[in-house]
């Protein structure tokens, strides 16, 4: 059977770029874009696109049916920091857009499903370095306990009902092409714009606040290592821990100064401080690595080079 792919949220900071791969790969007629508004241009011509809402099920459903579906990537969420503002919303948008994809997967109308869960769904009493796969799991975040909530569910469903879901616990994603929305991780993207742009950077995390971090090429390559992994290689029906590199925003800084030596950067944390300090600072992914051959390319130097290069041009462009 071909393979023929929704993604909902393609308009989002990962699902952009993982719309635009999985057509490179696949053909653009393979892969149907969805999310409740339009994307970018390079987004929107490059293959189809429909209007879809992840909270009604109905249209998901539709749309199935319309392009004969067998995979769907659930990439609409509400991220951190923006679900501390609208907590209620945050919880109804994570939790039932993924009852819908589970219950379409149980009803057997597609075959597998990718749904993303994050570093939130670890807390401040988890251990911070290396955290392990199976540890302390108690978040503090709207955003992380939803997250985690859903893990159990993508679990349940797969022992109780069958459903091929696969998932892992992005780091913080670094890219260049969308931006990204309402995260905490999202000052290691702007502390490049503004590198360029303003040649200083107030940044709303501590100097030592440490985070794991990826590249956008690394994130979507495990996304498709994963969806691609014959399904006994998949061990893990909740989430896999995944990794690449961590770093401070001192070290980031530090890391720009080698590309713009005169760039400067200042400190004033606010509520999203709290966030970063409930979650881990490196997570140990090895069980990605062992079950289905995860290994990162972009490290915190080549990251910047591709950053900087690439937002230039978006720049001079404008
Ligand atoms: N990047 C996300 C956030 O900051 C973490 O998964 O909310």
């Amino acid at each position: 059977m071909d393979k023929s792919i929704l993604i909902i949220g393609a308009c989002g900071q990962i699902g952009t770029e993982l719309t635009l791969k999985l057509r490179e790969n696949l053909g653009k007629n393979a892969v149907i874009a969805s999310d409740i508004s339009e994307g970018s241009e390079e987004l929107m011509q490059s293959g189809p696109f429909e209007f879809i809402n992840a909270l009604d099920y109905n249209q998901i459903a539709a749309v199935i049916d319309k392009y004969a579906i067998n995979e769907v990537y659930l990439m609409a969420a509400m991220l951190s920091a923006t679900g501390e503002k609208f907590p209620a919303k945050a919880w109804e948008l994570n939790m039932n857009s993924l009852f819908n994809v589970l219950n379409l997967a149980k009803e057997g109308k597609i075959k597998k499903v990718f749904w993303p869960s994050s570093i939130a769904v670890f807390g401040p009493t988890t251990p911070k370095e290396n955290t392990p796969q199976q540890t302390v799991m108690a978040p503090t975040t709207v955003y992380g306990i939803s997250k985690l909530a859903g893990e159990r569910w993508c679990e349940y469903y797969f022992n109780k009902f069958g459903v091929d879901v696969r998932s892992v616990r992005y780091p913080g994603i670094i890219s260049w092409k969308t931006s990204p929305g309402g995260g905490t991780t999202d000052y290691a993207i702007e502390i490049y714009h503004k590198a360029l742009q303003d040649g200083n950077y107030d940044s709303f995390l501590n100097k030592d606040t440490k985070l794991p971090m990826m590249y956008m090429d690394d994130a979507i390559d495990a996304t498709l290592k994963i969806m691609n992994a014959p399904a006994e290689q998949v061990k893990i029906r909740s989430s896999y821990n995944l990794a690449a590199i961590s770093f401070t925003p001192k070290e980031i800084a530090d890391e720009i100064k080698n590309f713009i030596p005169k760039f400067d950067i200042s400190y004033h944390s606010d509520f999203r401080q709290s966030i970063a300090d409930s979650w881990p600072s490196s997570i140990d992914d090895s069980q990605a690595r062992k079950d289905w051959g995860w290994k990162h390319q972009f490290d915190l130097e080549k990251i910047s080079d591709s950053m900087l290069k690439n937002l230039q041009i978006k720049y001079d462009a404008l």
